[in-house]
């Protein structure tokens, strides 16, 4: 059904190939998918018949290009997909940690008060946001004056913990005198035009409004000028932008859009560019960001509901209003794995559903599966109940705080696996037939993933009294229980195993053979882990040989990562020769050119504390120290190793390792 956003790419895929159609074209469009068996003979009565996917694409009208793609892996059409239609933004590091949202925080004292109740409970967030009902009478670039008289007292009580405001603004501008903004949009004629030639004028929050056309250059420009700090008075550093009802969303519209014959700059009708609409308007406040103030050169952060194929370019987007049901928590895990496999990985689900009350079980539940999300938002509807997770009371407010410290844990390798979409466009999350395309029991599921290249595999759980998951396992290697060290698959290709998984657990698995890269300290919010040191976590491949893993690793906030200031390691075990070294993995002429600016500098105080190695050799048994070596110097560092016992791998755990993390080094455990 016609919604929110058009992505009209397609991918067929079978053992060990795929193709791919990238239909562009922006107009209203259908694709019937009909799947037949056909005979070569027709006398032979489907005897020998194959099972064919026919495709027949329906667009209103505009202009159209099709590309083919041929593949033959996921990963080839996905590549020369992006590569035609843009890599995923770097994104600000703290857009990966949890959003706190409501429609809405009611007053400037609201969103004090959840800030400091969050610290008091202890649960980290990054991002606290605001709604239309923040404006004046829904005048977007106001404030409403009695419910946030101190806009920046606000702004800055979030700055002291390093955290986020992200305030919406929307497409419609309300038509009333005085208002200086929709005033600004006729007199300059910036408008959409309905049929006539004359303002259009719909409804939507506001009441009365007109549409900013963004397709007009002239008018996009004028947008950049409302969001300088200067203009837009009670906004800040740490202020980000939400854009909503951006498809358009016009309450008196047919199908609650604009009228198809509706006139955009250079007299192109609305049918011809609806579903390009979205993406204008998104691409407009992503430029006006990066415009706020003269030198300020940060990454902006700007989440759309409407998009097209090349939003990933500016921004994130989440999948709109869906509700607190157990089947839409279900719906949102195929939701969010299209997106990445679409080019668009930068996507998550209201958490907790925006229409209704999630009962807790619900709740929790939602929360463990949107720590998997790429953007991770709590959202409810104006109607629904307040639910701050410090509010679900325990045993709840605990499990949901879990789910988000790991979350926070893995920052590091969500970030890593966000700059491999940057350079290559590989989806953040990975559904199987995407990491395993050939291996055909994997095909059809699409609620169990793979994070990033780390290996780990979960599958969370979306129904209701459910205390187990059937994982489906997509080939040979060992799989280990991600917080037990359990065995739960060793030699199954194919098979499906059953791993428990109680209320308070997410059943999250490693892949033996990878290293991924964590934080371990929890934080109020992923600022103040700026400068903390990590653990890596090294899962031994079944054969007992080898992992290797990679991290990413840069300011999270500005554009110098382009100037080579990242950091950017493989880390490789090799059991055999009793070592696991770190090398540099940067690439490209500015990474090899580079100065330390501040940022590499400050991490000069950054070192891997910890290795923690599941699946560690029987024969490292007794061992009690490792050998480390970097920057011309060595040194010991303790290891601990335990011995594996019922069903559970033995592991081993150096501390205080010490080693620089943007220095090569070696540990050597013989
Ligand atoms: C519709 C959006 O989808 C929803 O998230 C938001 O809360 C409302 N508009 C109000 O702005």
């Amino acid at each position: 059904m016609t919604l929110y956003g058009a992505i009209p790419f397609m991918q067929a895929h079978r053992k060990d190939s795929t193709v791919g159609i990238f239909w562009l074209n922006a107009a209203e469009t259908w694709i019937d998918i009909t799947k037949a068996k056909e005979a070569k003979n027709p006398l032979a009565l489907g005897i020998g018949a194959k099972t064919n996917t026919h495709t027949h694409w329906i667009s209103e009208s505009g202009i159209l290009d099709v590309f083919i793609f041929l593949g033959p892996r996921p990963a080839d059409v996905l590549q020369n997909y992006v590569e035609l239609t843009g890599y995923t933004a770097m994104p600000q590091e703290f857009s990966l940690g949890y959003h706190q949202c409501r429609w809405n925080y009611m007053s400037d004292d609201d969103v004090r008060d959840v800030d400091r109740k969050m610290d008091k409970f202890a649960i980290p967030y990054d991002v606290i946001w605001l709604d239309i009902e923040y404006t004046d009478g829904k005048k977007y670039f106001t404030w409403d004056p009695n419910m946030f008289s101190d806009p920046i007292g606000m702004g800055k009580q979030l700055e002291e913990h390093g955290r986020n405001l992200v305030v919406i603004i929307d497409p419609h501008i309300k038509n009333e005198e005085g208002y200086e903004v929709v005033a600004e949009l006729k007199s300059k004629d910036l408008a959409v035009k309905n049929k006539d030639g004359g303002v259009f004028d719909g409804w939507c929050w506001p009441g009365s409004s007109h549409w900013i056309d963004a397709f007009n250059p002239a008018a996009a420009q004028w947008w950049a000028s409302l969001f300088k700090y200067d203009r837009f008075k009670g906004t800040m550093e740490n202020t980000w932008i939400w854009n909503d009802m951006n498809e358009p969303s016009v309450f008196n519209g047919p199908e609650t859009t604009m009228p198809k014959d509706n006139i955009h700059h250079g007299g192109w009708e609305h049918r011809d560019v609806h579903n390009l609409n979205g993406y204008t308007f998104h691409n407009a406040t992503y430029q006006a960001l990066l415009s706020r103030k003269a030198g300020e050169l940060r990454r902006p952060f700007v989440l759309t509901r409407s998009f097209f194929a090349g939003s990933q370019r500016v921004g994130a987007m989440w999948t709109g209003d869906n509700q607190a049901s157990w089947e839409y928590l279900a719906a949102s895990i195929p939701m969010v794995l299209s997106q990445g496999i679409s080019g668009f990985p930068f996507a998550g689900a209201d958490v907790g559903g925006f229409f209704g009350n999630p009962d807790k079980d619900l709740q929790a539940r939602w929360y463990q599966a949107g720590a998997f999300y790429p953007f991770f938002r709590g959202h409810a509807h104006i109607d629904a109940r307040r639910r701050e997770p410090y509010l679900a009371g325990e045993p709840y407010t605990s499990i949901i705080t879990a789910a988000l410290r790991l979350r926070y844990s893995l920052l590091p390798s969500w970030y890593t696996a966000f700059r491999r979409a940057h350079v290559d466009g590989s989806p953040i999350v990975r559904p199987l037939f995407y990491t395993h395309p050939g291996e055909e029991g994997g095909f059809g599921i699409d609620d169990q993933f793979f994070v990033g290249d780390t290996g780990l595999l979960v599958k969370p759980v979306v129904e209701k009294d459910k205390d187990t998951a059937e994982v489906f396992i997509p080939d040979d290697e060992v799989y280990y229980d991600y917080f037990t060290y359990e065995v739960v698959a060793t030699g199954d290709r194919g098979k499906t195993v059953t791993v428990t998984a109680p209320l308070e657990k997410i059943p999250l698995l490693m892949r033996g053979g990878y290293v991924f890269p964590r934080r371990d300290r929890p934080r109020r919010s992923s600022a103040l882990m700026r400068w903390d040191d990590y653990t890596l976590v090294v899962a031994v491949s079944r054969d007992g040989k080898t992992a290797a893993g990679e991290l990413y690793a840069d300011d999270g906030d500005s554009f110098e990562f382009e100037q080579g200031q990242f950091i950017h390691r493989r880390f490789v075990l090799d059991v055999a020769a009793g070592t696991l070294i770190s090398t540099d993995a940067s690439s490209g002429a500015a990474a090899k050119a580079r100065k330390e600016g501040a940022w590499l500098q400050g991490m000069r105080q950054v070192v891997v504390d910890k290795v923690v190695l599941v699946g560690a050799p029987a024969a490292w048994a007794g061992k009690k120290e490792v050998t480390v070596e970097s920057e011309g110097k060595t040194w010991t560092a303790p290891l601990v190793f335990t011995a594996g016992e019922k069903g559970r791998a033995g592991f081993a755990i150096v501390r205080k390792l010490g080693a620089r993390i943007g220095a090569d080094w070696k540990v050597t455990f013989a």
